[in-house]
């Protein structure tokens, strides 16, 4: 049985489902042709393109807000300095560990930087997982068992007599100070680790690792996973000045002007700026276009008030911005004749890879109908088709309003370098971007319109948060180098005029 959701009309919605014709896969959000009481939940996600076009002015200013040295501290994007100065320049090299924290699980990489063939080898790795009560337990608990996994690691790899510098993706929003100084403004995606916050991160790494006293590290970089994304994406194309993630949170950084960094002395060259727009609209500044779905899974997260942004639009919450609509569409009797079931009913369990199967091309209606049936519902072919809506409906919003917010850095890269044509890459990164069937082409063709004087190139990064932050650690190593030489050469300078 095939539908359009276009040949439904809204006095008759179920029976002309059932007649309807036209292929399975074309479904789309013509929503003068759903029943005005579907219309009214799904109509608040739909984003036109002028309403884009003023959310992403409100995120310029706030960009702008962020960067300033007198107006940073009340800033909800925190447009956070990284202290990475430059992208690859292809002479980088060396051995590295990586260590990247940031979603459930925790990963520890061995990578080679190799710069005949211009490559970054990963030459082992290991994942652990980070048990629900690790992640919100002490601090001193989780780096505890952060070195514990790094020690394993190095024992399998017969490197526990060496001290490799290390790059540590942590992928919270910090304030760093030096390049291996960086302190924890706040948990996001479902951490909540306590006495971590205002602190060290860098700090509390070295002092598990002298807790413990069987190894130790050389110098550390701290990195977030989007700067490693850009970094890991730099190596293959020096145009890459962008780093996206699109995952259980989302991101960007972005290279920017020294000048407009206000909060760092020096006026030259340009830095890498952690921009956390997950925060826009942490000051309130989303609420017209927060719908009730988006206040409730707000209200009911261990952050309440904390990454608005975030929550429209990342895989942590996808899922349950879904589940909420399908609950709300079952006591509306719209959806399975009016019974929910236990599992609908319970939060989380509407999982947001299930959004990507449904939306698959060929096989989406199938999975649809596996993914009811195991969540104990009783469904139809209508019920079917409108869950897969929901999920378009959903998906699509998240990817326009990330559209938007890409498309503000670079108009925003263009206007700082007085261009009239932009042409740059993204790296970029993330389960929803990577596995959703039509995530990135719904999010480039609006970005296309948005910034239409910017040809953008988009890369996806090979894992950015284990390579790149490899990278990131080369890089910082390359700039020291380079400043030692230039301290050298100026000390000999003087040490020569002292000497005549
Ligand atoms: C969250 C974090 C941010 C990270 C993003 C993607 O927004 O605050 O630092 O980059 O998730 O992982």
């Amino acid at each position: 049985m095939q539908m359009s959701i276009t040949e439904v009309n809204s006095d008759n919605y179920t029976n002309n489902c059932k007649k309807a014709k036209m292929s399975e896969d074309s479904l789309p959000l013509h929503l003068d042709s759903i029943p005005p009481e579907v219309k009214k939940y799904l109509k608040p996600f739909l984003l036109s393109q002028e309403k884009l076009q003023e959310i992403s002015a409100r995120l310029k200013k706030n960009m702008i807000q962020g960067l300033g040295k007198h107006t940073h501290h009340k800033a909800p994007v925190k447009m956070l300095p990284t202290f990475v100065r430059a992208t690859p320049d292809g002479t980088e090299k060396g051995d590295f560990l990586a260590l990247d924290l940031g979603g459930t699980n925790f990963r520890v990489l061995y990578v080679r930087v190799m710069e005949e063939e211009q490559k970054v080898l990963k030459m082992d790795s290991q994942i652990c997982a980070i048990p629900q009560d690790i992640m919100r337990g002490t601090g001193e608990q989780l780096f505890d068992h952060i070195a514990a996994c790094l020690a394993d690691f190095l024992d399998s790899q017969n490197l526990k007599g060496q001290t490799l510098p290390l790059g540590f993706t942590f992928s919270f929003p910090c304030e760093q100070i030096e390049i291996d100084k960086s302190i924890l403004i706040h948990w996001t995606k479902g951490f909540s680790c306590s006495e971590v916050e205002g602190k060290d991160v860098v700090k509390l790494l070295r002092d598990a690792i002298h807790r413990r006293a069987d190894y130790d590290i050389g110098s550390v970089a701290m990195v977030n996973d989007t700067v490693g994304t850009m970094m890991s994406c730099g190596y293959k194309d020096q145009s890459c000045e962008i780093g996206m993630i699109i995952g259980t949170g989302t991101n960007a950084c972005y290279m920017e002007e020294m000048k407009n960094v206000k909060r760092v002395e020096g006026e030259d060259g340009r830095m890498c700026i952690n921009t956390e727009w997950g925060g826009f609209g942490d000051d309130g500044s989303l609420e017209d276009i927060q719908t009730q779905f988006d206040v409730v899974v707000d209200k009911t997260s261990i952050n309440p008030g904390i990454h608005i942004f975030e929550k429209m639009i990342s895989g942590m919450y996808l899922g349950e911005i879904v589940r909420l609509l399908l609950v709300k569409l079952t006591e509306d009797k719209l959806l399975f004749k009016g019974k929910t079931s236990e599992a609908l009913l319970t939060p989380g369990r509407f999982e947001t890879r299930f959004i990507s199967e449904i939306e698959e091309q060929d096989r989406g209606l199938k999975n649809c109908q596996n993914i009811l049936t195991e969540l104990g519902l009783k469904w139809d072919s209508v019920d079917v088709r409108l869950v897969r809506l929901v999920c378009d409906t959903v998906s699509i919003r998240s990817a326009h309003l990330c559209a938007a917010a890409l498309a503000t850095i670079v108009n925003r890269i263009r206007e700082n370098r007085g261009l009239d044509y932009l042409k740059t890459t993204v790296g970029v990164d993330g389960t929803v971007y990577r596995k959703h069937p039509n995530f990135s082409d719904k999010l480039q063709a609006m970005v296309h319109r948005l910034a239409p004087n910017c040809s953008i190139t988009f890369l996806v990064s090979e894992d950015g948060s284990g390579k790149g932050a490899a990278m990131v650690t080369a890089v910082a190593q390359r700039q020291a180098l380079s400043h030692l030489l230039e301290d050298s050469d100026s000390d000999r300078k003087e040490d020569e005029e002292e000497d005549k």
